[in-house]
């Protein structure tokens, strides 16, 4: 089946059994951050594996649900509790196919968080990066292939990845709650190696402030069809300085563990005041 009717044929299967639910915020929880979906009121939750034409995450740390729920605001919302990397195998079309459907289910908000690599020496462990821009450094893009026009244009502008008056909003939030927030920009590297700390130099030298092996597909899936994106990075690891330093996943999911309260509290303001 061509991967436009995939995506119909899901968000009507989505429709059917949250009965129309229409969340208007996309929330893609990333490594570690799961437990931003404590504050949310679930409704439904709808496994990935029950779900047709998902793939099925394998990472340890990540659930696979969808997880359909209200705001305080009564604001409603679609987080994803599990995300597709590309490093485990999946097609980069299979990666950003849940974004894809979660614009036919109603949504017009990304947002995004993910776990990730500080370069910018002005960066400590745990900090929380608003992302301002990015950098596609996996040599695979989601739009590659025949465009089809219905999802979006051929050449889809990258000239705001992540949407401006959202950004100054989360500055806004952030200000107002005392919490000290970077703003830098993502550079998205396919893994599932960390970087050598060449690779840090370089990505530091070519202007990335952090780095991880996500977001970046996801961001231009939503961004071809015109959604307005908002990104999050919290810093569980630094590389690119004077001395090198081991990385582990246990080491970036606990640093990320720590930051979590006050990224919740913040996160969960700045959705509100969308
Ligand atoms: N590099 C790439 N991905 C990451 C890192 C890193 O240092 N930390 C968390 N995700």
């Amino acid at each position: 089946m061509e991967y436009y009717a995939r995506i119909q044929e899901t968000a009507d299967y989505i429709r059917r059994v949250t009965q129309d639910f229409k969340p208007e915020i996309g929330i893609v929880l990333g490594s570690g951050l799961g437990s931003l979906a404590d504050e949310l009121k679930v409704i439904y939750t709808v496994y990935y594996k029950d779900i047709p034409n998902f793939p099925v995450s394998t990472v340890a740390g990540h659930k696979g649900c969808l997880l359909f729920a209200e705001l305080s605001s009564g604001k409603r919302v679609v987080a994803m509790q599990g995300r597709f990397h590309f490093y485990e195998g999946y097609a980069m079309k299979e990666v950003v196919f849940p974004i894809y459907v979660m614009k036919y289910i109603g949504v017009r908000t990304l947002f995004v968080s993910n776990a990730a690599g500080g370069m910018n020496p002005a960066f400590k462990v745990g900090d929380i990066m608003l992302i301002r821009d990015q950098i596609n450094l996996m040599a695979h893009t989601p739009l590659l292939g025949p465009n089809d026009d219905r999802l979006g244009p051929r050449f889809p502008s990258m000239h705001e990845p992540y949407t401006l008056s959202l950004l100054r909003l989360a500055q806004d939030v952030a200000k107002r709650r005392g919490v000290d927030v970077k703003t830098g920009v993502y550079a998205g590297v396919t893994g599932p190696s960390f970087e050598t700390p060449a690779e840090y130099r370089y990505m530091r030298v070519i202007g990335a402030d952090a780095v991880g092996m996500s977001t970046v597909p996801e961001i231009i899936a939503a961004k071809h069809m015109g959604l307005d994106t908002m990104g999050v990075s919290v810093i569980s690891d630094l590389g690119g300085g004077e001395v090198a330093v081991e990385v582990s996943h246990e080491e970036v999911l606990a640093a990320v563990e720590k930051a979590v309260p006050v990224l919740v509290g913040l996160v969960k303001e700045i959705l509100e005041s969308l």
